[in-house]
């Protein structure tokens, strides 16, 4: 007789542990696959054509992990929910870097990491018998084994020498400090919005499997739930595809990207606490990029505030989404 499968506190927080990696991976990953629009203009123009290779290859793939990694915090987060956890949308700090021998150095350095912290935990699923966790960490431990060994082609990388700052002519006046302060509070609040619409969508799952103790609790909250699931995910690409822009807009800018979500997302207990929560932070969104289409349109950067109103109408279908299913 085998024993029943046991989930301790302990084992919770391992996975929960393997969350925060996942999501920091993931923000560092489409950071520097944004920053690529950076490099690129600061490289020689001898080297351009042969950079520009590399810098599309590199940029490429790091997208591409970066949406690895999310699905990967997305599946970790939803065994956590399924054996009755509650999954973190607490980040560890990612570490974007500087240059292409950087980032690959960075992602050589946290896909060792994880490769470490994954054995353990496939590991302890073992000597547990929680088979099902095995296998997915099974699965995730030979992606991020691909993800290293891509990252090891790069690290001996020679990087182009600094390239000269950009001179400050007219055109570049009024792209200040203040401006990419405000800008940088629409990246972090697009960070939070990708954490915690994922970790919602993966709890929502769970909700529509949970017994409920009435036929007619069954039809409307495993219905909502599904629903808010499903909606979620849809609404979860776009953020992440909103994160992509902004930041690609800000490094193209020559500022910096913030990696910190702002403000802390949230994920509530309830399919109608998940709307509620969502319905505000979509609101708050639209009011900042209101702001912030304000301050381009004085400011006469067309480019960003065409960009934001864009972005804005997309977050205006996310409110209506959310307000529909909202009593
Ligand atoms: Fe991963
Ligand atoms: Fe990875
Ligand atoms: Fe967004
Ligand atoms: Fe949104």
């Amino acid at each position: 007789m085998s024993e029943p499968m046991k989930m301790t506190p302990d084992s919770v927080s391992l996975l929960n542990k393997a969350v925060s990696r996942e999501l920091q991976v993931s923000v560092q990953y489409m950071l520097q696959h944004t920053k690529m629009e950076k490099l690129i203009r600061k490289v020689i123009p001898e080297n351009i054509l042969l950079d520009k290779t590399t810098y599309e290859a590199m940029g490429k793939f790091l997208r591409e992990f970066a949406i690895q990694e999310m699905k990967h915090a997305a599946a970790i987060m939803e065994r956590i929910y399924y054996l009755g956890g509650e999954a973190t949308t607490k980040s560890d700090k990612p570490i974007v870097g500087n240059t292409l021998s950087e980032f690959a150095q960075n992602g050589v350095k946290a896909e060792e990491e994880a490769l470490v912290l994954y054995r353990k935990i496939i590991e302890a699923a073992g000597k547990n018998g929680d088979w099902e966790t095995r296998e997915l960490f099974e699965k995730i431990y030979a992606e991020e084994e691909a993800h290293l060994f891509k990252f090891q082609e790069y690290v001996n990388m020679k990087d182009e020498p600094e390239g000269p700052e950009p001179p400050l002519s007219e055109w570049r006046k009024i792209f200040t400090n203040d401006y990419f302060t405000m800008l940088n509070k629409a990246a972090a609040s697009e960070i939070s919005a990708v954490i915690q619409y994922t970790n919602q969508h993966e709890k929502a799952s769970l909700l529509v499997l949970r017994k409920k103790s009435t036929a007619l609790e069954i039809v409307t909250e495993a219905n909502k739930a599904k629903v808010v699931s499903e909606l979620l995910k849809e609404v979860f690409m776009q953020e992440m595809e909103h994160l992509e822009k902004i930041s690609e807009r800000i490094y193209l800018l020559e500022g910096e990207t913030t990696s910190v979500p702002d403000p802390l997302p949230q994920v509530g207990k309830t399919a109608d606490d998940f709307l509620k929560l969502d319905h505000a932070a979509e609101n708050d969104a639209i009011l900042l990029y209101r702001k912030i289409i304000e301050e381009a349109f004085k400011r006469g950067d067309t480019t960003t505030r065409r960009m934001f109103e864009e972005i804005v109408l997309q977050e205006e279908e996310h409110y209506w989404k959310f307000d529909d299913f909202l009593k």
